[in-house]
């Protein structure tokens, strides 16, 4: 049971939480929902004692466990001598066999349990956060977007686990749909007002009831908008009078249209009209890059085999495949992150990469935004300001130290800083993970408008199909074709 009655939080001068208040029941399955930066992972280090509240009453009745959005620095992961003992450093209480089922579920069965988590990749110690909230069985689980790091197979293995659990759990995430059978509240964090509201039902539910209660104040914003209009017309009708009668009239006139105008609800948050400005790629030769005959293994196992591949200047190419076919392993090797076991690449000697992964951030967190776009792109400081607004970060949010952002607004400012560069062959490895609508809509509108050559790595197949690349490469077949010719 979570009971929390007028929480009220900020961030410096930032409110996150006014006065906010919801109550969770036992055994609840709960989504919580809200654009970027809403607040929602604030929300939750709240929930699990990781910060305090300002003001407000919290009750929570039985053990909380949180498994953050990302992890990268987790101590008692690190300190761990194998992936067993950190999996039961919780009170878990689960045999090897069960452990190493909810491993495969989580695409970790590569590693055996002996294994230290210590050389796992960024993704992979973030699904192994999620294996111990699932393996230490807390009364209260919060899970903070446990599916991003999975292709579709574990993101639909982790929903049906959660669904069948029996304690309470809140979930972050942008594919709730997954579990809409199972969800039986939804908790929407306002940004506008700064509240929490309840939904009971499923997800479905609640996107019904939000569509139709936006649908609701827009129409009433704009019936009032319209007698507003018409009292101002009346106003200047009798805007001459001299009488004191006419004088009395114009000033309650007066104060009637102020009244209204104060009270007119905000508008509900619509995608702002996006108009990106990209600087023109540097100039690159026909083709940009080309691999031929690529091999690569870990260990036994053959990952790429005679791999041919190749990118035209200005081409879009989607690389497909399921979770350990070798797509990272491909974008690794182009980048000389990692070195093929034979093959060769042949790149332009003008080929500049800009690349974007999940698990790759060459951040300093210690500067702030407007610092950071100076960095790396020569314009003066009204510019540098629009082009972050442009991508959604307006007022004194330029100032804030990157390292404080959250998920969603650091992808977002990540793939800005690439776009601004006159890289002229984009790799971009999930970039809408952490992304909620508004700001996918807003990097893809983006990417159209880049001219540059791209690769890209999606497990979102509308976002694929919406960029609509030329070419798609399929692994682990290793073969390139048309688009158009194999939905995803
Ligand atoms: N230390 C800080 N100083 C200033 N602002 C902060 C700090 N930490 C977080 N914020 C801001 O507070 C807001 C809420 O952050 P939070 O991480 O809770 O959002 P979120 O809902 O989880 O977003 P996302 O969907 O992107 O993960 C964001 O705008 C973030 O930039
Ligand atoms: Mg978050």
């Amino acid at each position: 049971m979570i009971l929390v009655r007028d929480l009220s939080y900020n961030y410096g001068l930032e409110p996150i939480f006014k006065s906010a208040s919801f109550t969770v029941t036992f055994g609840s399955k709960v989504g919580l929902v809200g654009t970027n930066g809403s607040g929602k992972s604030t929300l939750f280090r709240i929930l699990a004692g990781e910060i305090d509240e300002d003001q407000g009453r919290i009750e929570i009745s039985g053990k909380v466990i949180l498994v953050p959005q990302e992890v990268k620095q987790d101590e008692e992961m690190e300190n761990a001598k194998t992936i067993r003992e950190y999996l039961n450093s919780r009170g878990g209480k689960k045999e090897d066999y069960e452990m190493r089922r909810i491993m495969a579920g989580l695409d970790l069965d590569v590693f055996d349990l002996e294994h230290s988590p210590k050389e796992m990749s960024g993704g992979q110690k973030t699904r192994l956060a999620i294996a111990r909230g699932l393996i230490s069985e807390p009364n209260i689980l919060l899970l903070d977007e446990p599916t991003n790091f999975l292709d579709a197979k574990g993101k639909n293995w982790v929903m049906q686990y959660v669904g069948k659990c029996k304690n309470t759990v809140i979930v972050v995430s942008h594919d709730l749909d997954l579990l809409d059978k199972d969800i039986d509240k939804v908790l929407f964090i306002n940004k506008n007002e700064k509240s929490i509201e309840e939904y009971n039902g499923n997800y479905s539910a609640f996107v019904r009831q939000k569509e139709e209660e936006e649908a609701l104040q827009i129409k009433n914003v704009s019936e009032q908008k319209k007698k507003i209009t018409a009292m101002k017309k009346g106003y200047t009708k009798i805007s001459n009078a001299t009488s004191e009668k006419g004088v009395r009239q114009k000033l309650q006139l007066k104060r009637r249209i102020e009244a209204m105008e104060e009270k007119l609800p905000s508008m509900p948050i619509e995608a702002k009209k996006i108009r990106v400005k990209l600087p023109e790629p540097d100039w690159i030769g026909e083709i940009p890059l080309m691999m031929e005959h690529i091999c690569k293994s870990y260990g036994k196992k053959k990952v790429l085999e005679e791999v041919n591949f190749d990118i035209k200047r200005g081409e879009r190419i989607a690389l497909v495949g399921e979770n350990g076919a070798g797509k990272s392993t491909l974008i690794k090797i182009i980048m000389g992150m990692v070195e093929a076991d034979s093959g060769e690449i042949i790149s332009d000697e003008k080929l500049k990469i800009g690349y974007y992964s999940q698990e790759f951030e060459t951040f300093d967190y210690n500067k702030t935004l407007i610092e950071t776009l100076k960095e790396k792109c020569d314009i003066g400081e009204t510019e540098l300001r629009s082009q972050l607004g442009r991508f959604l970060f307006s007022g004194d949010k330029v100032f804030q130290r990157v390292g404080s952002l959250s998920g969603g607004e650091k992808t977002r400012l990540a793939i800005a800083l690439l776009l601004v560069q006159k890289f002229n062959l984009l790799i971009l490895d999930e970039p809408t993970t952490y992304l909620d609508v508004m700001s996918q809509r807003l990097i893809l509108e983006a990417l159209k408008m880049y001219k540059g050559a791209m690769i890209v790595v999606s497990h979102t197949p509308e976002f694929v199909e919406e960029l609509n690349p030329e070419r798609k490469f399929l692994l682990p077949e290793n073969k390139m074709i048309l688009s158009g010719k194999v939905k995803i």
